[in-house]
């Protein structure tokens, strides 16, 4: 089910010779407030991030720079997004194991979430996710 509600949403652009601008806006482009925003840099080649699912937090994935993948997994099926334009981003509901790979030099991941970190909305254990997915 959750993998269904997964969106790649395209960004307002305004492509300019003196250099293009992007923008995202809450409950207009994404569908949720956001309370957090952090990113990934200087992500080694071959390293893999995530590998985990939240419980309830919601995230909205922008590669501003590079590109890298994102695998999403609902326990019973596997779908890879990847992302290369700083004008997309792929909008990620909660309860998907999601791990990030793939990064290319410099590549910068900007992570827009519904939620302020809390270790406690983590699932952190694939089999943990697997049982809850089961309930
Ligand atoms: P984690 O979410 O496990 O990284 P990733 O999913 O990209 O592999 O976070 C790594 C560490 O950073 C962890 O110790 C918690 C800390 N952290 C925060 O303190 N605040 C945050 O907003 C995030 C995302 C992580």
């Amino acid at each position: 089910m959750k993998l269904n509600d997964v969106k790649i949403i395209n960004l307002p652009k305004f492509l300019d010779e003196r250099g293009n601008l992007s923008f995202v806006e809450e409950k207009n482009h994404i569908p949720f407030n956001i309370e957090r925003c952090y990113w990934l840099y200087d992500v080694p080649g071959g390293e893999e991030r995530g590998g985990h699912a939240y419980k309830d937090n919601c995230e909205f994935i922008i590669a501003l720079s590079g590109s890298f993948d994102i695998v999403l997994d609902d326990g019973k099926e596997k779908k890879t997004y990847s992302l290369n334009r700083s004008y997309k981003g792929l909008y990620v509901p909660n309860g998907l194991w999601r791990t990030m790979n793939n990064f290319s030099t410099n590549s910068l991941a900007l992570i827009l979430s519904s939620m302020k970190y809390d270790e406690l909305d983590y699932i952190r254990s694939y089999d943990d996710f697997l049982k809850m997915n089961i309930l």
